[in-house]
């Protein structure tokens, strides 16, 4: 199988939960807590409790990445994951330490 067609099988995979999209427009509500933010913008690709889906992949329960690298990637995504630009630094932070409380 070539990069392009599991890019594109990987968006395709991505796609069936929310769509393969570069950003998401997932914006907290007021009084979400983490736990909220969690299972509205993220719980779709990672899972309930960042157990991950089908098994481990995308499992971020025990990740080695640090509370920076996780804003980070909430609020740049990755080479797949969506950014989420309307997420701030602070929602992210909270987030964050949830997912380096599991
Ligand atoms: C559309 C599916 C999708 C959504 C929604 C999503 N992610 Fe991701 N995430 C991924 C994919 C795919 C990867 C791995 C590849 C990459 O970096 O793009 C990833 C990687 C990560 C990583 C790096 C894992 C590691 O061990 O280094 C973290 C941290 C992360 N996501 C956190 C989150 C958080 C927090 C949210 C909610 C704000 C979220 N993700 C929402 C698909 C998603």
């Amino acid at each position: 199988m070539n990069k392009t067609t599991y890019v594109a099988g990987i968006c395709l995979l991505g796609s069936l939960v929310t769509g393969c999209s570069d950003s998401n427009d997932f914006k907290p509500i007021a009084g979400m807590d983490a736990l909220d933010i969690y299972a509205n913008a993220c719980s779709s690709c990672h899972g309930e409790n960042g157990g991950g889906k089908f098994g481990i992949l995308l499992k971020l329960a025990g990740s080695d990445a640090s509370r920076d690298e996780i804003v980070d990637k909430i609020r740049n995504g990755g080479h797949i994951m969506p950014a989420f630009p309307n997420i701030d630094t602070e929602n992210a932070g909270l987030v964050a330490g949830y997912l380096k409380s599991l």
